[in-house]
């Protein structure tokens, strides 16, 4: 059954989007992409995108309130990939970014369920996250394998939305992209706890607490856009989370830093994406 969000989301889509892409010329050519990309932090520079299409964010229905970050266009790309088309979501809407703008947790739902709505069924997720793990260095990558979701904030499901984020973590999609980084980039599996941030959990007790709970990486984001791609499983959506790992667990923690360590393997990172979206 239809639940209110998804009424929304696919009003929104159906007004906004879905009618549209399909008129322009570049997507009769193409197609309407089945595989979308949600960028994480420092992500975005990496990609070799062809950009046929670009629509703000805001402009669309359900997004009105949403806050502009600086120098980050938050966007919906339609675009060519390595011989594929691709919806591309840039600047991605965090849980922990506005407490006082009570329509945060429908945008943080919309941005993922607008995808699936227009067709989606291979989500790719990627984040920045810290490495609970010696064997895990800055500048790996994690493929994650499941969640800790004991410490992440609510989210943006309704009573009755019963579903299994980790469940939509496909396996042939973790193979495949640490086939994929293969020669290119240290890659391992792992299980990733999200917590709300905007601070960065203590690394003295917190970190300690992931770890004994059995989690390789920790970040802020990604588990909201598995717990809407668990609604529409039963369709044949399925999740691959990649991490690129920006600090270890027991130094200082600054997220200038971090967007300083993934910009300097964007490279490596655009190479890992474009291999497994020629292979998906
Ligand atoms: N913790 C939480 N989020 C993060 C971290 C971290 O150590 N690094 C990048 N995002």
């Amino acid at each position: 059954m239809r639940n209110k969000e998804r009424e929304i989301c696919a009003n929104m889509v159906s007004r906004r989007i879905k009618s549209l892409p399909r008129e322009w010329p570049e997507v009769r050519e193409h197609g309407m992409p089945t595989t979308a990309i949600v960028l994480g932090t420092g992500w975005g520079d990496a990609l070799n995108l062809e950009t046929l299409w670009s629509v703000p964010l805001v402009w669309l229905h359900g997004f009105e309130s949403l806050e502009q970050l600086e120098g980050h266009k938050r966007e919906l790309i339609f675009a060519r990939l390595n011989g594929k088309s691709v919806w591309v979501l840039s600047g991605r809407i965090h849980a922990n970014e506005n407490p006082i703008d009570l329509n945060l947790p429908k945008m943080v739902r919309l941005q993922t369920e607008m995808l699936l709505q227009l067709g989606v069924k291979n989500l790719i997720l990627t984040n920045a996250a810290g490495s609970l793990s010696g064997d895990i260095k800055v500048g790996d990558i994690v493929v994650a394998d499941g969640f800790v979701t004991l410490f992440a904030p609510k989210m943006p499901l309704w009573g009755g939305e019963f579903c299994s984020p980790e469940d939509t973590l496909d396996k042939d999609f973790r193979q495949l992209a640490l086939k994929s980084a293969e020669g290119l980039i240290d890659a391992h599996q792992g299980g990733y706890a999200m917590v709300q941030g905007p601070f960065f959990e203590g690394r003295k007790y917190d970190k300690a607490i992931l770890r004994m709970v059995g989690a390789s990486t920790v970040g802020m984001s990604t588990l909201p856009e598995s717990c809407i791609a668990a609604l529409y499983r039963e369709e044949g959506v399925k999740v691959l989370a990649l991490s690129f790992i920006t600090n270890t667990d027991s130094e200082d923690h600054s997220h200038e830093e971090n967007v300083k360590r993934v910009n300097a393997s964007s490279s490596k990172l655009g190479e890992l994406i474009s291999r497994i979206v020629a292979k998906i």
